[in-house]
């Protein structure tokens, strides 16, 4: 079996991380229990492209018990677990092509190496793996009935070639399942943001001002956890009715010009390039910290940061020095890579039970259904993200009520009023 990971020694810290995470899991862990029954993916590869993870762990754990074969690469070179990398070759045989550091042409490389497994189904987590095996790949397309995304920014590049007639297969939008989103993007990246910050520079939050970009499910969690930790929020958005919402929610919002002369720290989660550029690095005070935790390492303008800088220097793990002309000091967490994954490691896993619930459920779907969807981008079935809320609720030990008869009535009545 073809593999590479950073060191299979560290399998056994691999293990104890990845049955931590299991605790955490109950909903994936019922569905792991129905497919090594079932077996439902018997005879598919899966072809993965997803965070080296403890809970990516369950679910390739989940799909191979599926009777799945699965390969599995990173979805960012900086978020790999290499523990849980070497666990899962040397215990479960699944071939990982993952090292925590990689560079850009090892990062494809091993994108590289799942696609030579021959996927009928495409797991990914920012569409690299789609967009490698549209571009160079094309040989390998007939194979495939179907796949995956897990974010908003793999599903904005879906969209976009669905749009352009270039998307070849259908693509099951994970993010955009209600039992995804509203919790994994609110508050696994709330938590997660907050940790891989802490953790970078271990600086009180509490009593500073904190700047954040983009006011979306991500931006929303983080803002709200942030205060939690005592900072003065600050929202910057492009968007007028996520302005107001932020307004309201009770965050101040301002341009990114003004901001940038008072924060603290600032960390974007746009999902869009160049939101912290020059002339902001130029005004902002010494000592600023500066962090990004959307999927791709574009909003930080890294490259002009370098470019007014004097000097440059890793001043302790993932935190990076730039001294300017002026002898301002600006502290860049992570490369600009998502700061979560990259210094911390990423959501909780009571969050990722349930998107990955609904990776899992989605590639059953998607084993049984593909014949029947044209390519393009759809929504995980409904039924199976309120079976999801179902199950997870049900793991919590929380009962909710049911609708009375005549409540049913009433609802589906109209001619009742006052
Ligand atoms: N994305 C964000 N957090 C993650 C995690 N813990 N595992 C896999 N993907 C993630």
């Amino acid at each position: 079996m073809e593999y590479d990971v950073k060191d299979l020694s560290l399998s056994h810290v691999g293990k104890g991380m990845v049955e931590w995470a299991a605790k955490s899991m109950p909903v994936l862990k019922d569905i792991m229990d129905r497919f090594s029954k079932e077996k439902p993916l018997t005879g598919f590869v899966v072809g993965a492209c997803l965070h080296v993870t403890t809970e990516t762990a369950m679910l390739v754990i989940t799909l191979k018990q599926a009777g799945a074969d699965v390969f599995l690469c990173a979805s960012n070179p900086l978020s790999t677990q290499d523990a849980v990398a070497a666990y899962l070759v040397s215990e479960h045989k699944i071939p990982v092509f993952a090292i925590k550091g990689e560079d850009n042409d090892t990062y494809y490389k091993h994108i590289e190496s799942v696609l030579e497994g021959g996927p009928n189904i495409t797991m990914d987590d920012g569409a690299d793996l789609v967009s490698t095996l549209h571009t160079r790949h094309k040989d390998l397309i007939g194979g495939v009935i179907g796949g995956s995304e897990e974010t908003t920014t793999g599903v904005i590049r879906l969209k976009a070639m669905a749009e352009q007639g270039a998307l070849a297969y259908p693509i099951i939008a994970v993010n955009d399942a209600k039992t995804k989103f509203l919790f994994d993007n609110r508050y696994g990246t709330g938590q997660s943001t907050i940790d891989g910050i802490i953790r970078a520079t271990n600086r009180l939050i509490a009593g500073a001002n904190f700047v954040v970009s983009g006011y979306g499910w991500c931006g929303k969690g983080l803002a709200r956890r942030a205060q939690g930790m005592g900072a003065n929020v600050i929202i910057t958005e492009i968007d007028p009715l996520a302005a107001l919402e932020a307004t309201m929610d009770g965050f101040r919002v301002m341009p990114m010009e003004e901001a940038a002369t008072i924060g603290d720290f600032f960390c974007t989660v746009t999902g869009d390039c160049s939101v912290l550029r020059k002339e902001h690095f130029l005004t902002m005070k010494d000592g600023a910290i500066v962090a990004n935790s959307g999927h791709f390492n574009v909003e930080i303008g890294i490259e002009s940061l370098e470019e007014i800088s004097k000097a440059h220097r890793e001043i302790r793990p993932f935190v990076e020095e730039y001294t300017l002309e002026d002898g301002r000091n600006i502290y860049l967490l992570a490369q600009g890579r998502l700061v979560n994954l990259g210094a911390a490691e990423g959501h909780p896993s009571a969050v990722m039970d349930m998107s990955f619930a609904n990776q899992a459920l989605s590639a059953e779907y998607l084993r049984y259904n593909s014949d029947k969807l044209r390519p393009d981008v759809y929504p995980v079935p409904e039924d199976i993200d309120k079976n999801i809320a179902r199950l997870k609720l049900e793991s919590m030990g929380i009962k909710i009520d049911t609708l009375t008869p005549e409540q049913e009535k009433y609802l589906s009545s109209w001619n009742m009023g006052t």
